[in-house]
């Protein structure tokens, strides 16, 4: 469902190449957990793919059709969908306007409920609430993936979607991306998220260094990404 053939990312200040020849193919379905030490390039790469920032070389393939020239909103109205890694606040607008935005329809109580119970959050108390400073990150973070799920995007997306993720289990945000009935790019390094995995996909200096399950990339890790942080911090 998505190529991405040859791409690469160099910065045009001197000749430093964040992402350099990656080739990976998605496909339909499927959880991929992209991992590395920091400053690996991983955030750039799943950038790259949503049309953040433009690649200088190589090309993205979604469905069949390149998508290496489209904007950002090109390719959400193909069923591409990317979470921040910050969540986003919008001035003025409730909880239930936003997951009416993003699922394109207006839905009943009883919609919105499931979509807000599924991220742990009560509809009752929430749907009326403004989206500002005095939701927490935590709060923030939820709503976004509620968001997500309404999208009902082909293709989801996720930067380090465990940050802010405190009050909340980490099974429940695994049995999140289960449940999606999408194919899912994750960026973690999180070991519950990268056992859910289908595939991992493990980066250094911006190259694709191993792919597999997590068992057989784990020996990678260690030495790769130093300690690896634990399931619940
Ligand atoms: N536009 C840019 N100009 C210069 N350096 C950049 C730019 N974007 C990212 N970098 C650098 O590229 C490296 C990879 O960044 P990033 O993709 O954010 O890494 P990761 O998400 O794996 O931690 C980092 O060293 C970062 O500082
Ligand atoms: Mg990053």
């Amino acid at each position: 469902m998505l190529k991405i053939e040859d791409l690469s990312y160099l910065v045009s200040d001197g000749d430093k190449e964040i992402v350099k020849n990656v080739n990976l193919h998605f496909l339909d379905g499927k959880i991929y957990v992209i991992t590395g030490p920091n400053g690996s390039g991983k955030s750039t790469l799943v950038k790259l793919i949503m049309g953040i920032i433009p690649p200088t070389a190589g090309k993205i393939i979604f469905d069949g059709k390149d998508i290496t020239d489209l904007s950002i909103d090109e390719r959400a109205n193909l069923g591409m969908s990317y979470a921040f890694q910050q969540p986003v606040t919008f001035k003025g607008l409730k909880v239930k306007d936003i997951l009416n935005i993003a699922s394109h329809k207006e839905n009943d109580f009883n919609a919105l409920c499931d979509l807000l119970s599924k991220v742990g959050l009560c509809a009752k108390d929430y749907l009326q609430r403004p989206l500002d400073g005095k939701l927490s990150g935590g709060e923030l973070k939820r709503i976004e993936l509620a968001m997500v799920l309404a999208r009902e995007s082909k293709l989801n997306i996720f930067d380090e979607p465990e940050a802010g993720i405190d009050l909340w289990s980490f099974e429940s945000l695994t049995n999140i991306f289960k449940n999606l009935n999408s194919t899912t790019i994750i960026v973690s390094h999180q070991t519950k998220i990268l056992e859910i995995a289908d595939s991992c996909i493990l980066l250094k200096n911006g190259k694709v260094e191993k792919i597999g399950r997590y068992d057989e990339i784990k020996p990678f890790l260690s030495t790769t990404c130093g300690k690896l942080r634990g399931g619940n911090e």
